[in-house]
């Protein structure tokens, strides 16, 4: 059988990874897919740049257009980011019958419903799997290898570049700027670099296995999200000393309301296996009903672990070339007709416990104000850590609390933040025990 001829967009980190392992391994690869599969014809913005791959044997151009037309291209592999220009090109692909596969999240998060039933209508797939957690197969294993189960929750550190800059700063005492350029230098970080450290980026994979997780459109714009830029050195140093990490994390959980989809900082108990997941590795944490806790682990970002996935996709593709489409995996896990319209909930109804920082002055009642506020709006305490100054008659209050609505919480703090006795503004960081107790 003739090898399948590729498209590739893009020649980038993830671009150049792509070629580098599909032809380090082309061997293995084509017995894996039952034939051989080449990159033909490949677009970059600078076919003149340095490259990070060897590009023999591909027609270069810099003309996307003329990839997504080539009638010998059966495959387009989309990684070029951003999403104006993808979007265009990705559903020229559709439309010219090419099946695709993309890395690009935010393409999928904000654009896949459009897309996947421009796909739909073609017959054509289109794959996703690196746009997820890097190398980790987290689409298949939730989409397939979980089907027989009612998911739960998941949670995850899906930003490689947000979960290096925390434990740069945490383990080597690195200022954050400094972590980011060598996150931008590694390849790790987004075009954007604000995407990582405000959540963005997390927000994005996050809308996408919420999606294939519970049976829901897209919604990106309904994700509530919250960066790691306002964590400080005396957070971090407080949450070790109570036990626990602070972790940038995806949280996505069924209730009776409604779907919870929020990414914000996070302290987790030490010793849950997530809140050990260092660097830019990422984790999945799955919920399922039948098989329980099922965690997922490995490089979120880089240019080879993305184009292992980038390249799995490819090799799904290839293999399904011949299929009937109805009787292929729908991409969003659940047949297209079976969407379910459950509402995500608004932040102010998701429940969660809470670590907060207070700054108060060292004097009597301060302690029983500030609890008594907390009662008043069912807030119940889980542990408590007084810090004096010494020498301003200063102290800091750490308090731990139990799980609570979150419109109570904002009560409670802008009661406290009212005090005459406390200093600024209380910082809140939200906590999941993930099942740990
Ligand atoms: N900027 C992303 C990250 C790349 O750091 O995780 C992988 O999606």
């Amino acid at each position: 059988m003739k090898p399948v001829k590729v498209g590739l967009l893009g020649l980038g980190t993830v671009g150049g990874g792509t070629v580098n392992v599909l032809q380090r391994n082309a061997e293995e690869i084509s017995r894996r897919a039952g034939r051989g599969i080449v990159i033909s014809h490949a677009s970059a913005r600078d076919i003149n740049k340095p490259r990070i791959c060897k590009t023999d044997g591909i027609k270069l151009t810099e003309n996307p257009i003329g990839v997504v037309t080539d009638p010998e291209v059966s495959i387009v592999v989309e990684l070029i980011g951003g999403v104006t220009l993808a979007r265009e090109l990705v559903l020229k692909a559709i439309a010219n019958g090419k099946h695709v596969v993309t890395a690009n999240k935010a393409l999928i998060a904000k654009h896949g419903n459009e897309i996947f039933s421009a796909a739909q209508k073609k017959g054509v797939m289109v794959a996703f799997e690196a746009a997820v957690a890097g190398g980790i197969p987290i689409i298949k294993a939730i989409r397939e290898g979980l089907t027989g189960n009612n998911i739960e929750w998941l949670a995850g550190i899906i930003n490689g570049t947000g979960n290096f800059i925390l434990t740069e700063m945490r383990d080597k005492q690195r200022d954050f700027n400094s972590v980011l350029a060598e996150a931008q230098r590694l390849g790790y970080a987004e075009a954007d670099p604000t995407f990582d450290v405000e959540g963005i980026d997390a927000a994005h994979k996050l809308t996408i296995l919420a999606s294939i997780a519970f049976g829901i459109p897209l919604q990106f714009e309904k994700a509530y999200t919250e960066g790691i830029s306002k964590i400080t050195r005396e957070d971090v140093d407080y949450a070790t000393e109570l036990g626990f990490s602070i972790k940038h994390l995806g949280v996505s959980r069924r209730t009776k309301n409604g779907i919870e989809l929020r990414v914000h900082p996070t302290l987790i108990p030490k010793r849950c296996l997530i809140a050990n997941v260092d660097g830019v590795m990422n984790a999945v944490l799955v919920e399922g009903d039948a098989v329980g806790s099922t965690l997922y682990y490995g490089a979120g970002a880089g240019a080879e672990p993305t184009a292992s996935a980038v390249v799995a996709d490819i090799v799904d593709v290839v293999r399904v070339l011949t299929t009937d489409p109805e009787n292929r995996v729908p991409h969003l896990a659940f047949q297209p007709e079976s969407l379910s319209d459950t509402p995500i909930l608004a932040i102010d109804e998701v429940e969660t416990a809470y670590y907060l920082r207070i700054a108060a002055s060292d004097e009597t009642g301060v302690l029983a104000n500030i609890t008594s506020i907390l009662a008043e709006n069912n807030i119940s305490i889980d542990s408590m850590l007084q810090k004096e100054h010494g020498s301003d008659n200063k102290s800091t209050i750490i308090i731990i609390t139990h799980t609570t609505i979150e419109k109570n919480m904002n009560t409670a703090l802008q009661k406290i933040h009212a005090l005459d006795v406390v200093d600024g503004d209380v910082t809140r960081i939200r906590l999941e025990h993930l099942d740990a107790d």
